[in-house]
């Protein structure tokens, strides 16, 4: 099998810590300090992780950020443990489980391990908006606990090696990676709480929360939460689509430019939208063949400039197409597409197969919200934004008291809107737990208001805007 770690790359220096050997299955599997599970395996060659629950069917990874569960496996015993956000150790025990997992080895969870605590502000999720929002909180003198699910933090950020478009102000012209370090740095250096592969698993009632670490149960009474859970990514149903070889962009994004590691040899890139694009551009960057990008539309979605990059590494880009189908059996070895009309009707005789053993699909993230869900935020279908979002004031209060919403939970939009509205919505929780309103927080609100009106100037803009102006509600409504 080919190296499938990167070991050269034009703009990211892989830094992998002391080589060691874990057991997977009877069998030493190699291993770096700081890799994934997932990932480690992947570099090992192994593409199914667990199969459907009926027809016992391969599945391999699909989101690799903790969203999906299509990596889960047993490990030291645990069964159903996600192995895309949980580090790999020397010597751990790991095996497949499908559907039916064997009974946990060891006792996990029970009330003995479980510990309580008051906290005065809870941020859930690590990435731009909850940053900016446990920032903010924290720069006014708050007591802040961040939670989140992975080992590294800065979320989507983390894995963006192009640099940012927007004002200078903005971080334009900056590389996400960068930007995720510097928010990192920054809360750590205001003194946030932060509390890594920690996942949020429940809402009680009065912003009471569970947590889970490594098999251990905390309970925080908190006195205000910002939810910045982030964005689950489309899938898209055409024959075959369960196969191993079949990943979500940001899945092959976050193998790629954060664990060092390719995806395969061919993509083919469904959804020509800014995500598949730039996606396209990182796998070039790689040494990885972009066969095609096929887009359903007959447009192109995302901005020429990208576009126009990876034409001229001669990717050809194909609008008004389709895929119908994944060919293989264990996992993608091609594929079959054709040409759609503007009523998305077939248009015969286009039908063809295409070389490739992956096939990523760009096309679109929806806001991950069943936290909100849960905790009884009042919801609404706003396609603009991407799906299910709360309804919220403008300054970020969700129908809950004391409980807001921030980035792509709020809906799908630009990094940058993500930390502005984290910002906003970090102050408005401080006034709103403190009582206290000052010419700072003042300042703070209008510097993040103006910002992302800013933001949402323009064409590109106007969608979300329009999207925003239907779940934005008023102060009485959230009561
Ligand atoms: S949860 Fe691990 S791949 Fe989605």
């Amino acid at each position: 099998m080919t190296e499938r770690r990167i070991f050269e790359h034009p703009i990211i220096d892989f830094d992998r810590g002391e080589e060691f050997y874990f057991d997977f299955e009877g069998r030493k599997v190699k291993a770096y300090e700081g890799e994934t599970i997932a990932s480690a395996l992947y570099a090992d060659g192994l593409t199914k992780f667990t199969e459907s629950k009926k027809l016992e069917r391969p599945r391999g990874f699909f989101c690799a950020i903790g969203k999906c569960s299509s990596c889960n496996m047993s490990v030291n015993g645990r069964p159903h443990v996600r192995t895309c956000v949980t580090q790999v150790e020397e010597g751990m025990k790991v095996k497949r489980h499908g559907a039916k997992p064997d009974f946990p080895e060891k006792d996990i969870g029970r009330g003995k391990d479980r510990t309580e605590k008051d906290v005065e502000f809870a941020i859930i999720g690590g990435g731009p908006a909850g940053l900016m929002a446990a920032i903010t909180a924290a720069e006014l003198g708050g007591d802040v606990h961040l939670f989140d699910e992975g080992a590294d933090l800065g979320g989507q950020l983390v894995k963006q090696t192009h640099q940012f478009f927007g004002s200078h102000e903005e971080d334009a012209g900056v590389r996400g990676i960068k930007i995720g370090d510097d928010l990192v740095e920054e809360a750590k250096k205001r003194g946030v709480n932060i509390h890594p592969e920690t996942k949020v698993i429940g809402y009680y009632e009065d912003r009471k929360i569970a947590v889970e670490r490594n098999g251990r149960f905390e309970v925080y009474q908190t006195e205000g939460i910002v939810y910045a859970g982030g964005a689950i990514e489309n899938y898209l149903a055409f024959e075959n689509n369960d196969l191993p070889g079949v990943y979500g962009a940001g899945g092959v994004q976050t193998l790629m430019n954060e664990e060092g590691v390719v995806p395969g040899e061919k993509v083919l890139m469904v959804g020509s939208g800014n995500v598949g694009l730039i996606v396209s551009y990182q796998l070039l960057q790689a040494g990885v063949e972009v066969v095609e990008v096929i887009e359903a539309l007959p447009e192109i979605g995302g901005y020429q400039v990208h576009a126009s990059k990876i034409r001229r590494a001669g990717v050809p880009i194909n609008t008004s197409h389709t895929i119908v189908k994944a060919l293989g059996d264990e996992k993608v070895e091609g594929a079959v597409v054709h040409e759609v009309d503007e009523q998305w009707n077939k248009i015969e005789g286009t039908e063809r197969e295409i070389d490739c053993d992956i096939i990523c699909l760009a096309v679109g993230l929806r806001p991950d919200t069943g936290f909100l869900r849960q905790a009884g935020c009042e919801m609404e279908y706003i396609p603009e934004l991407g799906g299910q979002v709360p309804l919220r004031t403008e300054e970020m209060r969700t129908t809950e008291r004391s409980i807001y919403v921030a980035g792509d939970s709020a809906g799908i939009e630009e990094a940058t809107v993500a930390a502005l509205e984290g910002k906003l919505a970090g102050v408005a929780a401080y006034e709103e737990i403190t009582g206290k309103e000052n010419e700072k927080t003042e300042s703070l609100k209008k510097e993040a208001k103006d910002g992302i009106e800013k933001m949402r100037k323009g064409p590109y803009g106007q969608v979300p805007r329009q999207g925003v102006k239907t779940c934005t509600v008023d102060e009485e409504v959230c009561g």
